[in-house]
């Protein structure tokens, strides 16, 4: 028996597998239930006296070269595989977002990929703004009614502090840390004190765009939003200016598109007039550029502002403001195919 148990031994130094479950079945061989091993182990009540303490010392050589011959091939497998198996690409993207964008996420990018294709930055301001940034630096005189065009949350504690109504706040804060030729837009979030309705929210989005430079002039204005309306509705879509008043633009206006859904003929979109209005414009006033230390002899600008949820109703036919914020997935998952 001692011959028999040194002969194992010696096939277990030399074992040598190509293929883990090889491996798997010189486990079993040894030391499965039924496996050598325990057999031998089985067998030793029977060893001669004399022999047993050589035997005990065999057997348990042979029960540790097998445990420490399985871990080795094992490892020396498991690493082959790894390097031998096909080349993986770290960089290759995913098949698909979890999720997707949300619809004012996706115009939203939009309007700033158009922009950007003709020279404007980004830039942000904060929510919470003070009186000056949002009113007075913006040519709201005190106490003047224009400040009610836009209904106000102010802070309770401090009546020089609200929440923007406006992102032409941020005009205020880029005029007055950069120096001209400033050519950006502004996204981001404004609120007003409104009923929550089908056609307002209190809490909306806007892009703002300025342009401050020498020799900018109502032209340049145009050409820029018939740029960006055919950009954005197709090729097709024509603008009109009509007239009109805010305290920090000098002359004012409101832009309408053609309307692209009956294409100028008349529907209940355009209410039947087929034009729909998008954004409000104008040349920034003198006082505007005085306010932010930009000299007003040497540089003109124009500046213009836009709702976020009304383009995007607009553009995808969406009939109720409200949806924008409400998170309903089966509203949600119609734009999966539009990132
Ligand atoms: N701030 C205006 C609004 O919220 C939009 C606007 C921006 C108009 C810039 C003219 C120039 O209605």
């Amino acid at each position: 028996m001692i011959e028999q148990v040194k002969k194992y031994i010696e096939e277990v130094e030399q074992a040598g597998f190509k293929k883990l479950d090889e491996v798997e079945a010189f486990r079993i061989k040894f030391i499965g239930k039924k496996g050598i091993i325990p057999a031998l182990f089985g067998d030793f009540k029977n060893v001669v006296k004399e022999d047993r303490k050589e035997m005990g010392i065999l057997l348990n050589d042979l029960k540790n070269g097998v445990q420490k011959k399985i871990t080795e091939l094992k490892d020396q497998l498991e690493n082959l595989q790894a390097d031998s198996s096909e080349y993986v690409d770290l960089f290759m993207p995913v098949n698909k977002e979890a999720g997707s964008r949300h619809p004012l996420s996706i115009v939203r990018n939009e309007i700033i990929d158009i922009f950007s294709r003709i020279g404007f930055n980004v830039a942000e301001g904060p929510e919470i703004e003070d009186d000056w940034h949002n009113f007075t630096a913006l040519n709201f005189p005190e106490e003047h009614p224009a400040r009610d065009m836009q209904d106000t949350f102010f802070i309770e504690k401090n009546p020089d502090v609200a929440l923007r109504t406006h992102t032409s706040s941020v005009q205020v804060r880029v005029m007055e840390n950069e120096k001209p030729p400033i050519r950006s837009i502004f996204p981001g979030r404004v609120f007003r004190n409104e009923a929550i309705s089908a056609r307002a929210h209190c809490i909306f989005h806007q892009v703002e765009g300025l342009y401050i430079d020498k020799n900018v002039s109502f032209a340049d204005l145009k050409q820029t939003l018939m740029y960006f309306a055919k950009e954005m509705f197709g090729e097709e879509t024509g603008i009109r200016l009509r007239p009109s008043y805010f305290p920090f633009t000098e002359p004012s206006a409101e832009m309408d598109i053609s309307c692209h859904i009956c294409g100028g003929k008349g529907c209940n979109i355009c209410k039947y007039s087929g034009w729909v209005e998008i954004l409000g414009c104008g040349m920034v006033d003198p006082n505007v550029l005085k306010s932010s230390n930009i000299d007003a002899e040497e540089y003109t600008g124009f500046a213009f502002g836009m709702g976020i949820e009304r383009i995007t109703m607009l553009k995808y036919q969406i009939k109720d403001l409200r949806l924008f914020f409400e998170n309903d997935l089966k509203f949600l998952r119609q734009f999966e195919s539009a990132i």
